[in-house]
């Protein structure tokens, strides 16, 4: 058995020879392509691999195609909207990820997000402090619910909104419960986006709900780019020059927000969510304990294509 790690932005090496130490007592070679530029690499690097481990990397039936041994699937995190479930399906690919394992990282990425946007990106003038102000967190994933935990321990005001109508997690964890969207994002001074990109997802965050945010609110981005609709968040923030928009995710016409959103626009140069070392271990290695575990005894858990 071979399996391709396939990540363009690098895991960890100690990640790496984690997975490698997993792979190898089991007989199965492990080849790796990091940092790749061109889908010609990745073409060629999957042409005699039975499994692929992925993270953010595009993966479509030409892929799929340049691997016709091909049984698997991982993607090493949370969110697969990277990767053609239909195109897998047909082609009777096992898809899989690796729910939770990078969400702590997210969530510190967050606060560390908020508390530089908060001191104004550390300029020397009198910033705001998180404690005691109000975090409403759009759905209540793995993700969300690792900041709820971080953010309640420095004081701040917890309630979420889950869009799928299953708010009885967010009731467990004593949190307020918003009954609309609407009221999410009116009621928070920080709003915290935990969708993944779907059909219904994509572009729905615009400007009927940015427009309604609270005086001096954040809106913080560490799930998809493409959950917001762009022209409705320009057009929000132009109107309302005391909002701000702080992501991991940069917006498809990035060189224009800067010009027209200026310092209010806070982005990392590279999605940095699950960038460490901890969450590359946990994800790499889950990854690969499921590879073996779906080759050598069929199991399917954490399958995401039917
Ligand atoms: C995820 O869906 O797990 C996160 O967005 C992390 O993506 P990455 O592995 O590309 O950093």
């Amino acid at each position: 058995m071979k399996v391709l790690v396939a990540t363009e932005k690098p895991f960890a090496p100690v990640a790496v020879k984690g997975i490698k130490d997993i792979l190898d007592p089991v007989g199965y070679e492990m080849a790796l392509l990091e940092k790749y530029t061109e889908k010609a690499q990745l073409l060629e690097a999957v042409a005699d691999v039975d499994a692929l481990i992925i993270r953010s990397d595009k993966i479509d039936g030409e892929v799929m195609d340049a691997a016709p041994n091909l049984k698997i699937i991982v993607r090493a995190g949370a969110g697969y909207d990277n990767v053609d479930l239909a195109a897998a399906t047909a082609r009777h690919i096992v898809v899989m990820n690796t729910p939770g394992q990078n969400a702590n990282a997210v969530a510190e990425l967050v606060i560390g997000l908020l508390i530089y946007a908060c001191r104004n990106k550390f300029n020397g003038t009198s910033g705001t402090e998180l404690m005691g102000k109000k975090l409403g967190l759009l759905a209540f994933g793995a993700v969300a619910q690792n900041l709820a935990r971080i953010a309640h321990g420095m004081g701040m005001d917890i309630s979420s909104y889950s869009p799928l109508n299953r708010p009885q997690k967010i009731i467990d964890a004593g949190f307020h419960v918003h009954e609309s969207l609407h009221d999410l994002f009116a009621f928070n001074n920080i709003v915290s986006l935990h969708l993944p990109s779907t059909p219904e997802t994509r572009r729905s965050i615009g400007y009927d709900l940015i427009s309604v945010m609270r005086k001096d609110a954040i809106l913080v981005n560490s799930a998809r780019q493409d959950v917001i609709d762009e022209e409705g968040l320009i057009k929000a923030m132009t109107e309302r020059p005391d909002l701000r928009y702080v992501t991991d995710l940069k917006l498809a016409d990035h060189d224009r927000a800067v010009e027209l959103l200026g310092d209010r626009y806070i982005f990392t140069p590279k999605k940095m969510g699950a960038q460490t070392k901890e969450a590359n271990i946990n994800a790499g290695l889950a990854a690969a304990q499921q590879i073996v575990e779906f080759i050598e005894d069929g199991v399917k858990k954490f399958q995401v294509n039917k």
